[in-house]
Parts: structure tokens; C-alpha cells; sequence
């Protein structure tokens, strides 16, 4: 396997995979995502457009098969910024992370602390950001579409150094694979201090 660092434009040039990768991961619970291109391209634009946003790849011989992302919080949308504005937080020591996404087959052999570790390097880089933080779907315990064996990853964040916010969220739209239209769903911000 091997790994390549991709700084904004540079996304670009792998825009389509990682584009089907978001899709084919978030299709599970608890983001039950039924992802479009068209979404992606959206969504994907913020990253591209900041000259600091970050995206560390992994490829099985040419299959991009995880990757994991960040920004800082200041290029992000006015739903991601809004609430660490409303809480009176400095935005520009913030770095937000994006997506960890591995495919299962990958999964359990560290990759996931190795994308911690990719993306706190990449903002100690910078020397002026205080604080990483991500954000999680919040769903009901008793969804109807959770797995029995579904394992919540707070455990594996907390052991990473980050806190779960009490006060910090925001509501981010997506069509879920058992809704006809898109729907709001709570996501709840974690955080850490470097
Ligand atoms: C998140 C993800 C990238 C972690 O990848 P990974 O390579 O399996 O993680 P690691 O091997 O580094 O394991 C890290 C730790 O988390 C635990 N862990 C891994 N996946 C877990 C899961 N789904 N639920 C609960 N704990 C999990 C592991 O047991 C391990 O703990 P340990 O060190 O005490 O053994 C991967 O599970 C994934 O793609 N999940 C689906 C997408 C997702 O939910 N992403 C997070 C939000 S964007």
C-alpha cells in the first residue's frame, strides 16, 4: 500500500475517487449517506479552493482505498463556522478535520490513528492553530437502520485527545438511503487542544 499528501488544488486531480469512496463508506450507519456526484462536487469545492486544506490518500495498487481530510475552519461553510462564532471561539486557531474513511477490509490495522496523526502534523505545520476538532453524526440509539453490532467510535476519539462539545453543532443536510428527500441531522463537534 501507499500514501500520498494532496494540498488544495492538488484534490482536484483525484476528486472522482475519493468522491466514490465518501459514497461507498457514508452508505453505512450511522450516515446512511446515498451520495450523489453532484453533492460531492459541492462539497469537495470548499476543499479545493483552500490553498491549506489537506487530503492524505491511501492506494492498494491504483485504488484509492481510505483517506482522510482537514481544512482550516475559517475556509469552511457558513454551517460549520456558525456555532464556534456563536460561542465566541477565535476561528482562525481552528483546523477542522473532515472525513476518516477506510474501506472494511482495511480497517484494524492502525490506519485510523495514522490519519490523526497525518492531520495534526499537517496543522502543527502552520504554528498558529490551538485547537483540531471534527464533527459526528448525532442518530438515535434505537434507529431503526443501527446494526446490532454497531461499536460507537467515541472510545477510539477519546483516546485520540478529543472531547466531546456540549455546546457546539450544527445541522447538516444529506438524503439518507431510506428517505425519499434530503433531511437535517445533528452533528455534534469534538475537540482537542495542541
Ligand atoms: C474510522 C476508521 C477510518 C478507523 O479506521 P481503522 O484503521 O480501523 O482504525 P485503527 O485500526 O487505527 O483503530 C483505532 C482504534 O479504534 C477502534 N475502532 C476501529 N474502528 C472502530 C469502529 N468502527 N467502532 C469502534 N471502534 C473502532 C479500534 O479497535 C482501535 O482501538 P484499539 O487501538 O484500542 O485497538 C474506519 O473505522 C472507518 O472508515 N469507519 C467508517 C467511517 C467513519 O465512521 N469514519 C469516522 C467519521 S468521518
Amino acid at each position: 500500500m501507499k500514501s500520498y499528501i494532496y494540498i488544495g488544488k492538488e484534490i482536484e486531480t483525484v476528486i472522482s475517487e475519493l468522491a466514490a469512496l465518501r459514497i461507498e463508506v457514508f452508505r453505512d450507519f450511522p450516515y446512511l449517506y446515498e451520495g450523489s456526484f453532484e453533492y460531492e462536487k459541492e462539497y469537495l469545492k470548499t476543499y479545493i479552493n483552500s490553498e491549506r486544506a489537506f487530503l492524505f490518500a491511501v492506494f492498494d495498487n491504483e485504488k484509492m482505498v481510505g483517506a482522510t481530510t482537514c481544512i482550516p475552519l475559517m475556509d469552511e461553510t457558513a454551517e460549520v463556522k456558525e456555532p464556534f462564532e456563536d460561542a465566541g471561539m477565535k476561528l482562525d486557531e481552528v483546523f477542522y478535520f473532515g472525513e476518516s474513511i477506510l474501506l472494511k477490509e482495511y480497517r484494524g490495522k492502525g490506519i485510523g490513528k495514522l490519519f490523526f496523526e497525518e492531520r495534526e502534523r499537517h496543522v502543527a505545520g502552520f504554528g498558529n492553530y490551538t485547537k483540531t476538532c471534527f464533527c459526528a453524526v448525532d442518530r438515535l440509539k434505537n434507529h431503526p437502520l443501527r446494526p446490532e453490532s454497531y461499536v460507537p467510535m467515541d472510545e477510539f476519539w477519546k483516546s485520540r485527545g478529543y472531547k466531546k462539545s456540549e455546546v457546539l453543532k450544527s445541522m447538516f443536510s444529506w438524503k439518507d438511503i431510506n428517505e425519499p428527500l434530503e433531511t437535517e441531522k445533528t452533528m455534534i463537534y469534538w475537540l482537542k487542544k495542541i
